[in-house]
């Protein structure tokens, strides 16, 4: 594992001016609080968040706490912020976002914001197997404690479910082809290995002439694998239903996905008009600078949203 993270922030001050506008927006007589970073990754959010919330002569002592399920990512944290952690401005916990709450507790939540997906730390590694640039392992978890990795899944799904799974979340039109090639290897004891080998392999399931296009024919089955093995879409639904309505009337939320399953899913849940005030009705993408300099921020969808008041009914 790297000790720096080569994670480049997406919207970073899109997100955590709009943040911080939260706890600048909320009256002096509230308690304080959190502003949960719900994906720490490289920390790049977050130290932008707590850079900000110091400027603002945080008196009340409102804090951040961050969360990510990866490992690697919580180590890097902890060393990268140790003076933060050790003054009390940051907290940080090795939890799923599901379970934000148990780190929370009955502390009010005046902002939080979700960076989904994977970062480049993960991405590039070459251990982690989130890529077929190298022939990495098939793990695909973000978090490596538990959880089963994809080499144990691809022995353990039936074709069935890997083409539902690889039609669901990777939109792959091929997905039965795919599913059969794969279940074929798997019967004849001769499964690849790694990443690079189940790259070859999918992309054998395509005519020769879509097999060297910009975009590589795995790249849609890789981010298919991906989402399964890490109950991603699961995982959203649950930050959705169970930590957005903890958040505090008045508080600011932060929503970016990089594809149109999770995009969804929160668009849906902030048409809720009675629930949300929304800043601006479309998604927010990066501006073509910003593109050019990080080209993963290309795909983003920021959703900014300010939860309104408890209605009382009568
Ligand atoms: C795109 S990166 C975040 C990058 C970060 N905002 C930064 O600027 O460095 C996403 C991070 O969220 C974590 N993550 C994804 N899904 C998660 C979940 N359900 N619970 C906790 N962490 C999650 C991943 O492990 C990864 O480190």
């Amino acid at each position: 594992m790297s000790e720096t993270t080569r994670h480049i922030p997406i919207l970073l001050d899109p997100i955590t001016d709009f943040l911080t506008q939260g706890l600048t927006a909320l009256s002096s007589d509230k308690k304080a609080g959190v502003v949960v970073d719900c994906t720490l990754g490289g920390g790049g959010h977050t130290a932008s968040l707590l850079q900000k919330i110091r400027a603002l002569n945080n008196t009340v002592g409102h804090k951040v706490l961050a969360i990510d399920q990866d490992p690697d990512a919580i180590r890097r944290g902890k060393v990268k912020f140790e003076r933060e952690i050790k003054s009390g401005l940051l907290e940080i916990h090795h939890i799923p976002f599901s379970h934000a709450l148990d780190a929370i507790g009955n502390r009010p939540i005046y902002g939080l914001m979700a960076d989904l997906g994977v970062s480049s730390d993960q991405i590039d590694s070459e251990s982690r197997g989130f890529s077929f640039r190298y022939p990495a392992s098939l793990d695909m978890r973000m978090n490596t404690t538990t959880g089963q990795p994809l080499s144990t899944m691809l022995q353990t799904w039936s074709e069935v479910q890997i083409a539902d799974l690889l039609f669901k979340y990777g939109e792959e039109r091929l997905s039965r082809k795919i599913a059969r090639r794969i279940v074929d290897r798997r019967e004849t004891n001769e499964l690849p290995q790694n990443t690079k080998g189940l790259a070859e392999l999918i992309a054998s399931s395509f005519p020769p002439a879509q097999r060297h296009g910009r975009i590589h024919p795995a790249t849609r089955s890789f981010q298919a694998f991906r989402i399964a093995i890490n109950h991603e879409l699961d995982e959203l639904e649950t930050l959705i239903g169970k930590i957005f309505p903890a958040v505090e009337p008045g508080g600011h939320l932060a929503i970016l996905s990089f594809h149109s399953l999770e995009d969804r899913m929160v668009k849906e849940e902030l048409r809720k008009r009675e629930l949300y005030e929304l800043p601006s009705r479309k998604a927010i993408q990066a501006p073509d600078q910003e593109v050019e300099e990080n080209p993963r921020s290309r795909s983003a969808r920021l959703r900014l949203a300010i939860k309104r008041g408890r209605v009382t009914l009568k």
